[in-house]
């Protein structure tokens, strides 16, 4: 599966980042907790340079949480680095957020000194829904399209600290083959760009060797399917996908099964675990 980016636009986000950084306190990197690797972008880690740097696994309520600590672990053995969980509607989760901010940059956030922190994270990881839980208010569109965010605004929390909200910093064609399928899987890659069957069957084999008893329950497998097409074809069954002649409509039980995930209702599961976890 090929996913191509729109390189203009990947050069633009990578110029306003850069310019953006150069007044910046504390970098605010926004993952998807299921997917921290893949969901995050190569470049920042090159453009943010020494600069203080928070990962803030968001999406927490959807994630393996033990995967999640062992992620946090991994992350902040990595100079100047600290590894948030995160659910971004949380308020007291966010505020978290800004007293780490705080810690990070002890001398802003004071009269005449304000804290400037950068939102950056690739589409659909939740960067808007936090800001909106930071500001208080609705501040940028949280859509259910990647890409949506278009515009870089500034937001005075009215606390010393202003937000520094980017566009998605997109990232280029993946040569990575499971990162774009796990991209996919999570929901971050528009429904229209993706084969669902493909991606179904990518989720059902990690399904399968991951967390074989979610997904049997969920589904109420009576044995263990031997493989991602007869678990697809099982949860077609399950869920009456059938077309004339009894036969399952692939495309149909795909579809279910990657809503069911993306939802949360299979499980709390991680698509990814640091090495140590794994
Ligand atoms: P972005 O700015 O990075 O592109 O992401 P955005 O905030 O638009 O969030 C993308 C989707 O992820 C939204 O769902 C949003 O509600 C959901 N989301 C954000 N943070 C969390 C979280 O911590 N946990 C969970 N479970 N979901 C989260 P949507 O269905 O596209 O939009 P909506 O129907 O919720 O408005």
């Amino acid at each position: 599966m090929k996913i191509g980016w729109f390189p203009g636009h990947m050069a633009k986000a990578k110029r306003q980042i850069a310019e953006a950084l150069t007044t910046i306190d504390v970098v605010i990197e926004v993952l998807d907790a299921r997917l921290p690797v893949s969901s995050a972008n190569p470049l920042l880690q090159e453009l943010r340079g020494a600069k203080p740097c928070i990962k803030v696994l968001n999406k927490q309520d959807l994630a393996d949480s033990d995967v999640t600590k062992a992620w946090v672990r991994s992350f902040e053995r990595e100079q100047g680095v600290r590894a948030l969980p995160m659910e971004a509607k949380n308020r007291s989760q966010a505020m978290g957020l800004l007293k780490l901010c705080r810690r990070l940059a002890p001398n802003r956030g004071k009269p005449g000194k304000t804290l400037r922190a950068l939102v950056v994270g690739i589409p659909n990881v939740g960067k808007s829904t936090l800001i909106n839980t930071l500001a208080g208010k609705k501040m940028a569109k949280v859509g259910d399209r990647p890409a949506v965010t278009t515009c870089t605004q500034q937001i005075d929390l009215r606390n010393g600290i202003h937000l520094h909200d980017t566009p998605g910093l997109l990232w280029p064609d993946l040569d990575d083959q499971d990162g774009a399928f796990r991209l996919a899987a999570s929901g971050a890659i528009g429904d229209n760009a993706i084969d669902h069957v493909t991606v179904a069957t990518f989720v059902g084999n990690f399904l399968l060797e991951q967390y074989p008893t979610l997904f049997m329950t969920r589904f109420k497998f009576k044995q263990k399917p031997v493989d991602a097409d007869a678990a697809l074809e099982e949860v077609g069954r399950r869920r009456g996908c059938l077309v004339a002649g009894g036969e399952v409509d692939l495309q149909r039980a795909a579809e279910i099964l990657l809503q069911e995930f993306q939802a949360g209702r299979i499980g709390l599961i991680s698509l990814e675990a640091p090495p140590a976890a794994s």
